[in-house]
């Protein structure tokens, strides 16, 4: 399994993807508003044989101060391929990524068994004011030291709001 970025040529199986990890199209619709909207900072694929096994993008937040913020979202693994790593593996290279174009944090909304094994905890996220701040599922992750430590605003992208 190797990862590389994302190419237009990758949209279609990156669409599957989605929709079969998630069940649904609303990923899917999210993705392609999210790059209409041109708020896409990279998107990762796995790749297997050939063959798009995963999926990853962040995306840029609009926050009150000029440093870069991101969010995660979405992350899939084409079911059946689950379970091998694929997932922790983009994770940390999106996160190696983001460091690189400067981001200062990383947020996500996901599921609270499985980012804080990269470094994202709620707590972290409680200073960040969003549609999503309580939830227990929005949890950051600081790429810059103190990129969390005095109070934060941040609006998402308008394709998260449908
Ligand atoms: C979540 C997902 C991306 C993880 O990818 P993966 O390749 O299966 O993950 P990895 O093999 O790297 O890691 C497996 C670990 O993730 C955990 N995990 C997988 N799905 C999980 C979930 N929904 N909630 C909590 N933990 C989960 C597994 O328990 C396993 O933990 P362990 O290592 O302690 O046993 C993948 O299962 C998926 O596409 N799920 C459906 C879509 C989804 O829910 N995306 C995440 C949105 S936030």
């Amino acid at each position: 399994m190797s990862i590389r970025h994302a190419r237009p040529g990758d949209h279609a199986a990156i669409a599957e993807v989605n929709a079969l990890a998630f069940g649904g199209a609303d990923e899917v619709r999210l993705i392609e508003r999210l790059r209409a909207d041109g708020d896409v900072l990279f998107e990762l694929v796995a790749v297997e044989d050939d063959r798009v096994i995963g999926h990853i993008l962040f995306s840029r937040l609009y926050a009150d101060r000029s440093e870069l913020f991101a969010a995660l979202a979405p992350l899939a693994v084409r079911p059946g391929q689950q379970r091998g790593g694929t997932g922790s593996a983009l994770v940390r290279a999106a996160l190696e990524q983001a460091r690189e174009f400067g981001a200062h944090g990383v947020l996500v909304l996901g599921h609270p068994a499985y980012y804080p094994r990269f470094g994202f905890a709620a707590e972290t996220a409680a200073q960040v004011a969003s549609p999503y701040r309580g939830n227990p599922a929005f949890m950051a992750l600081a790429l810059e030291k103190d990129a969390f430590g005095a109070p934060l605003t941040v609006a998402y992208p308008d394709a998260f709001s449908g």
